[in-house]
Protein backbone atom coordinates (compact mmCIF):
# COMPACT_ATOMS: atom_id res chain seq x y z
CA UNK A 1 0.00 0.00 0.00
CA UNK A 2 1.26 3.41 -1.06
CA UNK A 3 1.38 6.33 1.64
CA UNK A 4 -0.93 8.70 1.14
CA UNK A 5 0.58 12.18 1.77
CA UNK A 6 -1.63 15.42 1.70
CA UNK A 7 -0.71 18.67 -0.34
CA UNK A 8 0.76 20.21 2.44
CA UNK A 9 2.62 17.50 3.56
CA UNK A 10 3.91 16.90 -0.06
CA UNK A 11 4.97 20.60 0.32
CA UNK A 12 7.04 20.32 3.30
CA UNK A 13 8.76 17.53 1.57
CA UNK A 14 9.25 19.65 -1.15
CA UNK A 15 11.18 22.10 1.95
CA UNK A 16 8.44 24.81 2.24
CA UNK A 17 9.12 24.47 6.06
CA UNK A 18 12.65 24.57 5.76
CA UNK A 19 15.26 22.13 5.96
CA UNK A 20 14.89 20.46 9.58
CA UNK A 21 11.30 19.79 8.68
CA UNK A 22 11.88 18.57 5.46
CA UNK A 23 14.62 16.28 7.11
CA UNK A 24 12.42 14.83 9.76
CA UNK A 25 9.70 14.46 7.36
CA UNK A 26 11.52 12.51 5.11
CA UNK A 27 12.74 10.07 8.03
CA UNK A 28 9.12 9.49 9.14
CA UNK A 29 7.95 8.77 5.27
CA UNK A 30 11.13 6.66 5.00
CA UNK A 31 10.08 4.46 7.90
CA UNK A 32 5.95 4.52 6.89
CA UNK A 33 6.88 3.30 3.50
CA UNK A 34 9.08 0.58 4.84
CA UNK A 35 6.49 -1.01 7.61
CA UNK A 36 3.58 -0.07 5.45
CA UNK A 37 1.78 2.81 6.83
CA UNK A 38 -1.03 4.32 4.79
CA UNK A 39 -0.57 7.69 5.94
CA UNK A 40 0.74 10.25 8.75
CA UNK A 41 -1.06 10.76 11.95
CA UNK A 42 -1.14 13.35 13.99
CA UNK A 43 0.42 12.78 17.60
CA UNK A 44 -0.62 13.91 21.25
CA UNK A 45 2.88 13.58 22.64
CA UNK A 46 6.24 12.77 21.81
CA UNK A 47 8.74 10.94 24.26
CA UNK A 48 12.91 10.99 23.83
CA UNK A 49 15.27 8.46 25.07
CA UNK A 50 18.92 9.16 24.77
CA UNK A 51 19.56 11.86 26.88
CA UNK A 52 22.27 10.57 28.97
CA UNK A 53 26.34 11.75 27.49
CA UNK A 54 27.07 8.32 28.73
CA UNK A 55 25.01 6.98 26.13
CA UNK A 56 25.04 9.59 23.19
CA UNK A 57 28.79 11.09 23.61
CA UNK A 58 29.91 13.95 21.88
CA UNK A 59 28.46 12.65 18.04
CA UNK A 60 24.83 12.74 20.33
CA UNK A 61 25.53 16.08 21.76
CA UNK A 62 26.90 17.84 18.03
CA UNK A 63 23.56 16.35 16.49
CA UNK A 64 21.07 17.78 19.16
CA UNK A 65 23.00 20.80 19.25
CA UNK A 66 22.73 21.60 15.52
CA UNK A 67 19.49 20.56 15.38
CA UNK A 68 18.09 22.28 18.13
CA UNK A 69 19.43 25.65 15.49
CA UNK A 70 16.69 24.86 13.23
CA UNK A 71 13.98 22.73 14.95
CA UNK A 72 11.00 23.78 17.88
CA UNK A 73 9.06 20.36 18.92
CA UNK A 74 5.46 20.98 17.83
CA UNK A 75 3.75 18.52 20.83
CA UNK A 76 4.12 17.72 24.09
CA UNK A 77 7.69 16.60 24.27
CA UNK A 78 9.07 14.76 27.30
CA UNK A 79 12.51 13.39 27.82
CA UNK A 80 14.16 10.24 29.76
CA UNK A 81 16.45 10.45 32.67
CA UNK A 82 19.88 11.80 32.18
CA UNK A 83 23.38 11.10 33.39
CA UNK A 84 23.17 12.63 36.33
CA UNK A 85 20.58 13.84 39.11
CA UNK A 86 21.07 17.66 38.11
CA UNK A 87 20.99 18.87 41.90
CA UNK A 88 23.28 16.70 43.69
CA UNK A 89 25.92 15.77 40.84
CA UNK A 90 28.76 17.19 42.68
CA UNK A 91 27.96 15.32 45.94
CA UNK A 92 27.43 11.91 44.19
CA UNK A 93 30.89 12.53 42.07
CA UNK A 94 30.07 13.28 38.94
CA UNK A 95 33.02 14.79 37.19
CA UNK A 96 32.95 18.60 36.06
CA UNK A 97 33.73 17.25 32.29
CA UNK A 98 30.54 15.07 32.32
CA UNK A 99 28.26 17.35 33.72
CA UNK A 100 29.16 20.23 31.41
CA UNK A 101 28.25 18.27 28.40
CA UNK A 102 24.85 16.30 29.79
CA UNK A 103 23.77 20.18 30.62
CA UNK A 104 24.94 21.14 27.08
CA UNK A 105 22.34 18.13 25.83
CA UNK A 106 19.30 19.37 27.81
CA UNK A 107 20.17 23.11 26.85
CA UNK A 108 19.41 21.97 23.60
CA UNK A 109 16.18 19.90 24.29
CA UNK A 110 15.25 22.75 25.97
CA UNK A 111 15.67 25.22 23.81
CA UNK A 112 13.67 23.14 21.09
CA UNK A 113 10.73 23.09 23.62
CA UNK A 114 11.04 19.72 25.26
CA UNK A 115 9.98 19.41 28.85
CA UNK A 116 12.51 18.65 30.74
CA UNK A 117 10.92 16.23 32.44
CA UNK A 118 13.79 13.38 32.84
CA UNK A 119 12.36 10.14 33.60
CA UNK A 120 11.16 7.00 31.88
CA UNK A 121 7.34 7.35 33.63
CA UNK A 122 6.38 10.45 31.81
CA UNK A 123 2.97 8.84 32.31
CA UNK A 124 2.56 9.82 35.99
CA UNK A 125 2.93 13.66 35.11
CA UNK A 126 0.20 13.36 32.19
CA UNK A 127 -1.52 10.07 31.68
CA UNK A 128 -2.28 9.47 27.63
CA UNK A 129 -5.77 8.71 26.94
CA UNK A 130 -7.33 5.25 25.58
CA UNK A 131 -6.66 5.29 21.72
CA UNK A 132 -4.38 8.59 21.80
CA UNK A 133 -1.44 8.37 19.10
CA UNK A 134 2.19 9.28 20.58
CA UNK A 135 5.16 8.70 19.12
CA UNK A 136 7.70 7.34 22.50
CA UNK A 137 11.00 6.09 22.57
CA UNK A 138 11.44 4.24 25.77
CA UNK A 139 10.67 0.48 25.88
CA UNK A 140 9.19 0.55 29.47
CA UNK A 141 6.70 3.52 29.02
CA UNK A 142 5.92 2.67 24.99
CA UNK A 143 4.79 -1.44 26.83
CA UNK A 144 2.80 0.83 29.88
CA UNK A 145 0.97 3.30 27.45
CA UNK A 146 0.18 0.92 25.36
CA UNK A 147 -0.99 -2.21 27.48
CA UNK A 148 -1.75 -0.30 30.77
CA UNK A 149 -3.44 2.85 29.40
CA UNK A 150 -4.18 1.78 25.32
CA UNK A 151 -2.97 4.74 23.96
CA UNK A 152 -1.16 3.83 21.07
CA UNK A 153 2.57 4.19 19.99
CA UNK A 154 5.47 2.05 18.30
CA UNK A 155 8.54 1.33 20.02
CA UNK A 156 10.34 4.54 18.60
CA UNK A 157 13.86 4.72 17.99
CA UNK A 158 15.55 8.01 19.11
CA UNK A 159 15.68 10.03 15.70
CA UNK A 160 12.03 8.56 14.77
CA UNK A 161 10.56 9.88 18.07
CA UNK A 162 12.36 13.47 17.90
CA UNK A 163 11.40 13.65 14.32
CA UNK A 164 7.68 13.01 15.15
CA UNK A 165 8.71 15.46 17.83
CA UNK A 166 9.71 17.94 15.66
CA UNK A 167 6.98 17.32 13.27
CA UNK A 168 4.26 16.27 15.14
CA UNK A 169 3.10 13.49 13.66
CA UNK A 170 4.01 9.58 12.86
CA UNK A 171 3.71 7.18 10.33
CA UNK A 172 0.24 5.37 10.75
CA UNK A 173 1.49 1.01 11.08
CA UNK A 174 2.36 -1.29 13.90
CA UNK A 175 0.73 -0.35 17.02
CA UNK A 176 -1.02 2.16 15.70
CA UNK A 177 -3.89 0.09 14.06
CA UNK A 178 -6.18 -2.08 15.32
CA UNK A 179 -4.46 -5.47 13.40
CA UNK A 180 -1.11 -4.69 15.05
CA UNK A 181 -2.25 -4.98 18.27
CA UNK A 182 -3.61 -8.32 18.42
CA UNK A 183 -2.29 -10.99 21.27
CA UNK A 184 -0.37 -13.55 19.79
CA UNK A 185 0.51 -16.08 22.06
CA UNK A 186 -1.09 -16.79 25.63
CA UNK A 187 0.65 -17.08 28.50
CA UNK A 188 -0.88 -18.93 31.31
CA UNK A 189 0.44 -17.62 34.70
CA UNK A 190 0.38 -20.48 37.52
CA UNK A 191 3.15 -19.19 38.84
CA UNK A 192 2.51 -17.49 42.86
CA UNK A 193 4.18 -13.89 42.41
CA UNK A 194 4.36 -12.29 45.66
CA UNK A 195 6.75 -9.65 44.98
CA UNK A 196 6.97 -6.39 42.54
CA UNK A 197 10.22 -8.43 41.43
CA UNK A 198 8.25 -11.81 40.33
CA UNK A 199 6.38 -9.57 37.84
CA UNK A 200 9.46 -8.03 36.79
CA UNK A 201 11.12 -12.05 36.41
CA UNK A 202 7.94 -12.99 34.80
CA UNK A 203 7.90 -10.37 31.76
CA UNK A 204 11.85 -11.33 31.64
CA UNK A 205 11.28 -15.39 31.12
CA UNK A 206 8.20 -14.32 29.13
CA UNK A 207 10.32 -12.05 26.90
CA UNK A 208 12.99 -14.00 25.45
CA UNK A 209 10.41 -16.61 25.41
CA UNK A 210 8.08 -14.53 22.96
CA UNK A 211 10.55 -12.60 21.10
CA UNK A 212 8.42 -9.17 20.00
CA UNK A 213 5.32 -11.31 20.06
CA UNK A 214 2.35 -9.81 21.96
CA UNK A 215 1.47 -11.90 24.71
CA UNK A 216 -1.99 -12.40 26.42
CA UNK A 217 -1.81 -13.45 30.46
CA UNK A 218 -4.51 -15.63 32.00
CA UNK A 219 -4.35 -15.72 35.61
CA UNK A 220 -2.34 -12.75 36.74
CA UNK A 221 -3.33 -10.71 39.46
CA UNK A 222 -1.51 -6.88 39.80
CA UNK A 223 -1.61 -3.82 40.22
CA UNK A 224 -0.23 -1.23 37.89
CA UNK A 225 3.04 -1.06 39.53
CA UNK A 226 3.34 -5.28 38.72
CA UNK A 227 2.75 -4.50 35.57
CA UNK A 228 4.85 -1.82 34.63
CA UNK A 229 7.21 -4.49 35.95
CA UNK A 230 5.82 -6.97 34.08
CA UNK A 231 6.01 -4.80 30.63
CA UNK A 232 9.77 -3.06 31.17
CA UNK A 233 10.68 -6.62 31.31
CA UNK A 234 8.97 -8.16 28.51
CA UNK A 235 10.45 -4.72 26.77
CA UNK A 236 14.24 -5.28 27.61
CA UNK A 237 14.42 -9.11 26.63
CA UNK A 238 11.94 -9.45 24.86
CA UNK A 239 11.70 -6.39 22.83
CA UNK A 240 7.65 -6.83 23.45
CA UNK A 241 6.09 -3.70 22.82
CA UNK A 242 2.64 -4.44 24.71
CA UNK A 243 1.04 -7.27 25.89
CA UNK A 244 -2.53 -7.92 27.48
CA UNK A 245 -3.26 -9.41 31.06
CA UNK A 246 -7.30 -10.96 31.12
CA UNK A 247 -9.31 -8.98 32.87
CA UNK A 248 -6.77 -6.41 33.95
CA UNK A 249 -5.88 -4.02 30.24
CA UNK A 250 -7.92 -2.19 28.56
CA UNK A 251 -7.74 -4.27 25.46
CA UNK A 252 -7.63 -7.90 26.41
CA UNK A 253 -11.60 -8.46 26.33
CA UNK A 254 -11.32 -8.07 22.87
CA UNK A 255 -8.71 -10.34 21.78
CA UNK A 256 -9.45 -13.83 20.25
CA UNK A 257 -7.64 -16.18 21.98
CA UNK A 258 -8.78 -19.47 20.97
CA UNK A 259 -6.38 -20.47 18.09
CA UNK A 260 -3.19 -19.19 19.44
CA UNK A 261 0.19 -20.57 20.64
CA UNK A 262 -0.17 -21.22 24.41
CA UNK A 263 2.76 -21.40 27.08
CA UNK A 264 2.98 -21.51 30.86
CA UNK A 265 4.60 -19.88 33.49
CA UNK A 266 5.31 -21.46 37.09
CA UNK A 267 6.67 -20.80 40.16
CA UNK A 268 9.99 -22.96 39.25
CA UNK A 269 10.34 -21.09 36.45
CA UNK A 270 10.15 -17.56 38.07
CA UNK A 271 12.98 -18.81 40.40
CA UNK A 272 15.38 -19.78 37.88
CA UNK A 273 15.08 -16.42 36.48
CA UNK A 274 16.58 -15.49 40.17
CA UNK A 275 19.23 -17.55 40.07
CA UNK A 276 20.43 -17.08 36.57
CA UNK A 277 20.98 -13.50 37.91
CA UNK A 278 22.53 -14.29 40.94
CA UNK A 279 25.97 -12.98 42.24
CA UNK A 280 28.33 -12.50 45.09
CA UNK A 281 27.70 -10.14 47.94
CA UNK A 282 26.08 -6.85 46.23
CA UNK A 283 27.73 -3.47 47.36
CA UNK A 284 24.84 -1.38 46.86
CA UNK A 285 21.14 -1.35 45.97
CA UNK A 286 19.07 0.21 43.28
CA UNK A 287 15.41 0.19 43.32
CA UNK A 288 13.66 2.27 40.49
CA UNK A 289 13.72 1.09 37.48
CA UNK A 290 11.19 2.08 35.59
CA UNK A 291 11.19 4.82 38.01
CA UNK A 292 9.12 4.78 41.25
CA UNK A 293 5.64 5.63 41.09
CA UNK A 294 4.08 8.04 43.72
CA UNK A 295 2.55 4.65 45.48
CA UNK A 296 5.57 2.66 45.82
CA UNK A 297 7.58 5.79 47.14
CA UNK A 298 5.34 6.50 50.13
CA UNK A 299 5.68 2.50 50.92
CA UNK A 300 9.03 2.75 50.84
CA UNK A 301 8.98 5.37 53.73
CA UNK A 302 8.36 3.36 56.54
CA UNK A 303 11.23 0.93 55.80
CA UNK A 304 14.75 0.93 56.36
CA UNK A 305 17.60 -0.04 53.74
CA UNK A 306 19.63 -3.01 54.52
CA UNK A 307 22.70 -1.98 52.93
CA UNK A 308 22.78 1.35 50.73
CA UNK A 309 20.07 2.45 48.65
CA UNK A 310 19.56 4.55 45.64
CA UNK A 311 15.56 5.13 45.44
CA UNK A 312 15.12 6.65 41.30
CA UNK A 313 11.75 8.76 40.71
CA UNK A 314 10.98 11.55 39.00
CA UNK A 315 11.25 14.89 40.25
CA UNK A 316 8.49 16.82 41.95
CA UNK A 317 6.86 13.21 42.09
CA UNK A 318 6.05 12.87 45.71
CA UNK A 319 5.35 15.60 48.85
CA UNK A 320 9.07 16.79 50.28
CA UNK A 321 7.63 15.33 53.59
CA UNK A 322 7.90 11.82 52.08
CA UNK A 323 11.47 12.56 50.72
CA UNK A 324 12.70 13.76 54.34
CA UNK A 325 11.42 10.11 55.23
CA UNK A 326 13.27 8.34 52.92
CA UNK A 327 16.40 10.55 53.51
CA UNK A 328 16.32 9.84 57.50
CA UNK A 329 15.84 6.14 56.71
CA UNK A 330 19.31 6.58 55.15
CA UNK A 331 17.95 5.87 51.28
CA UNK A 332 19.56 7.83 48.65
CA UNK A 333 16.73 9.58 46.98
CA UNK A 334 17.84 10.27 42.70
CA UNK A 335 16.25 12.23 40.49
CA UNK A 336 16.58 12.88 36.77
CA UNK A 337 18.58 10.00 36.41
CA UNK A 338 19.10 5.66 36.87
CA UNK A 339 21.96 3.72 37.45
CA UNK A 340 21.91 1.96 34.53
CA UNK A 341 22.20 5.35 32.06
CA UNK A 342 24.80 7.29 34.78
CA UNK A 343 28.11 6.74 35.36
CA UNK A 344 27.42 6.49 39.36
CA UNK A 345 27.47 2.92 38.83
CA UNK A 346 30.94 2.32 37.33
CA UNK A 347 32.02 2.77 41.21
CA UNK A 348 30.26 -0.39 42.33
CA UNK A 349 31.49 -4.05 41.25
CA UNK A 350 27.76 -5.21 42.64
CA UNK A 351 24.65 -3.76 42.36
CA UNK A 352 21.19 -5.27 43.82
CA UNK A 353 18.76 -4.76 42.17
CA UNK A 354 14.91 -5.68 41.95
CA UNK A 355 13.84 -5.09 38.09
CA UNK A 356 15.23 -7.94 35.52
CA UNK A 357 15.53 -4.81 33.10
CA UNK A 358 17.92 -2.95 35.50
CA UNK A 359 19.57 -6.87 35.87
CA UNK A 360 19.31 -7.18 31.89
CA UNK A 361 21.10 -3.39 31.31
CA UNK A 362 23.59 -3.90 34.25
CA UNK A 363 24.76 -7.05 33.23
CA UNK A 364 27.37 -9.10 35.26
CA UNK A 365 27.12 -6.20 38.01
CA UNK A 366 23.59 -6.71 38.82
CA UNK A 367 22.11 -9.72 41.14
CA UNK A 368 18.47 -9.63 40.68
CA UNK A 369 16.97 -10.08 44.60
CA UNK A 370 13.50 -9.46 45.43
CA UNK A 371 12.57 -6.12 46.95
CA UNK A 372 11.53 -7.10 49.97
CA UNK A 373 14.59 -8.50 50.69
CA UNK A 374 16.32 -5.93 49.95
CA UNK A 375 14.72 -3.93 53.37
FE1 LIG B 1 14.18 3.95 33.54
FE2 LIG B 1 16.77 3.70 33.75
FE3 LIG B 1 15.23 1.62 34.02
S1 LIG B 1 15.71 4.90 32.26
S2 LIG B 1 13.47 2.00 32.75
S3 LIG B 1 15.29 3.40 35.36
S4 LIG B 1 17.12 1.69 32.86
Amino acid sequence: MALYLTKREERILDGEQGETMQKCYRLLVRLGEAFGADRLIPIKSAHLSGISYSSIGDPGLEFLEDISRGARFRVETTINPCGMDLRRWRELGIEDGFARKQLRILRALKGMGARLSLTCTPYYFREPKRGEHLSWAESSAVCYANSVLGARTNREGAPSALAAAVAGVTPNFGLHRDEGRRAEVVVKVTAELKSISDYSALGYKVGKEVKGKIPFFKGLKAGRDELKALGAALAASGSVPMFHAEALTPEAERQEIGDLEKTEVDSREIRSVYEGLRGEEPEVAFLGCPHLSPEEVRGLSDRRPRMETYLCMARNLVPTHVLRLLRKAKFTVLHDTCLVVSPLSRKYKKLAVDSAKAAYYLGEKAVLMRREDLL
